[in-house]
């Protein structure tokens, strides 16, 4: 081996054990979706470098800049691209990652804490993405923050002081440029790194991935080749994707910002998207706060619960486990369509932020959905006699449909007024 060669092979290795385990080297187990976010957080970090020397983070300069940085710098455009679309597919792979680990059991006992800490990333990389957004100060930045931070306004109690922090003041401007900037440049991805060191040191002191006989006889081989070339090869063919990706689709750049003139409709990134839909059916502070905080607090709580976790390294637990997958994705897909349309066509023109609506459009969809999960779950476990672990999966898998559905909705077939319309049918105002 040559001495380069050697040299990153030992760099990698000290990421790794000497051995792992043969069974965790299928790809069918993790579809290597922690290695895709580790990469994709790393042409992050390279491209984030490289666009810090052109872009100018003042609301004088800032468009300006950009636009030079796409047509002037050999290759600026091209890099541009790259960072947005790494970003873009970092927060699919950290969902899809996070979906992998709940149907393979990787929550449970041993790896309880790491759950925690990739809940804690995934917070983190949605809010360096969301701060990113706003640094071209195009129309399309300016009014998707502007619709955001005026969201964290329907948080009750603290909602208008932390919409004036994130803002800098009452209005997006330039203290909320500097702000996102400090926040999107260094101390969202300085934390990022630090908990993504401690997220693979804990894989690594649970003995590795999730696998079937944790504790039966071990099955190890060297990691250099089994396990790096493997990961060479994932990490490689995603690369050669994002590279050709950015190629041919560009990062989105309109006009400059425009503070007298709303598009219509205002629409925030895809990611928050299903949230919005929500606010378009709930009362405000459910949509944006009773909702999101429960949704995220049963995640936090998943792996502390008694029998949670599947049977670790087997997808879906079980033949029955994964039928009931099935099943739960299309009772929250279905059910959150109905729910869209029956509003829609029916009530829509009842205005949402009327002051009778907390209880029709706030507690009782709460304690409707909560009856009617907490039902599903005494069903699934008592009558029909799936495991513990199996109904919580169905329950994660139906909000993570409604979710879906929601967000898909929201980014094509919401028009003008956020009227629902087939996407082809939308010209914008
Ligand atoms: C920036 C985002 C993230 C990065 C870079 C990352 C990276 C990784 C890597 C490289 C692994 C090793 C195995 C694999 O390839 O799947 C892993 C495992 C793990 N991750 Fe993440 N992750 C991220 C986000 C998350 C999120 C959002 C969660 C869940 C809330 C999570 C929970 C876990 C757990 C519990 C394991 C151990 C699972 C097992 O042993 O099978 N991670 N992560």
């Amino acid at each position: 081996m040559s001495s380069s060669r050697k040299s990153i092979t030992d760099l990698v290795l000290h990421l790794h054990p000497k051995r792992v385990s043969a069974e965790t080297l299928r790809l069918t187990l993790s579809w290597g979706l922690g290695g895709m976010a580790t990469v994709l957080a790393g042409m992050l970090f390279i491209t984030g470098v490289m666009l810090l020397l052109a872009y100018q983070p003042t609301i004088d300069q800032a468009y300006e800049s950009v636009l030079v940085l796409t047509r002037e710098i050999p290759f600026g455009r091209w890099v541009r691209n790259i960072h947005h679309w790494s970003a873009n597919l970092l927060a699919a792979v950290a969902v899809l990652h996070m979906v992998r680990v709940v149907l393979t059991g990787g929550f449970g006992p041993g790896r309880r804490l790491n759950w925690v800490i990739g809940l804690v990333l995934l917070v983190l990389l949605l809010a360096a993405n969301f701060t990113g957004y706003l640094l071209p100060w195009d129309q399309l930045a300016y009014w998707a923050v502007t619709i955001c931070t005026s969201m964290l306004g329907y948080i009750p109690l603290c909602g208008h002081w932390l919409e004036t922090l994130f803002r800098g003041g009452d209005e997006i401007g330039p203290a909320t440029l500097a702000n996102f900037f400090v926040l999107h440049a260094a101390l969202l991805p300085g934390l990022m790194l630090i908990l993504s060191l401690w997220h693979f040191w804990l894989v690594r002191r649970a003995g590795g991935l999730v696998r079937r006989k944790e504790d039966g006889p071990s099955d190890a081989v060297p990691t250099s080749p089994n396990l790096l070339m493997r990961e060479a090869a994932v990490g490689l063919s995603l690369i050669a994707f994002v590279l050709v990706l950015a190629m041919v689709a560009d990062a989105p750049l309109l006009e400059q910002a425009n503070p007298g003139m709303s598009p219509n409709p205002a629409k925030a990134p895809w990611y928050f998207q299903g949230f919005q839909e929500l606010l378009l059916h709930l009362h405000p502070s459910f949509a944006i706060f009773v909702w999101p905080l429960l949704a995220f607090l049963a995640l936090i709580c998943l792996p502390f619960a008694r029998g949670t976790a599947l049977t670790p390294g087997v997808w879906f637990g079980s033949h029955q486990g994964r039928l009931l997958a099935i099943l739960a994705i299309l009772a929250g897909a279905g059910l959150a369509l109905s729910a869209i349309l029956l509003d829609g066509l029916l009530l829509f023109s009842t205005p949402v932020n009327a002051a009778n609506t907390w209880i029709a459009r706030g507690l009782f969809p709460t304690v409707a959905l909560i009856v009617l999960m907490a039902g599903a779950y005494v069903v699934l476990v008592r009558k029909l006699g799936y495991s513990r672990a199996e109904a919580v999966m169905a329950g994660v898998l139906a909000v993570l449909a409604v979710l879906i559905v929601c967000t898909v909705v929201g980014v094509w077939f919401r028009g003008p007024e956020m009227l629902l319309s087939w996407p082809w049918a939308q010209t914008g105002a």
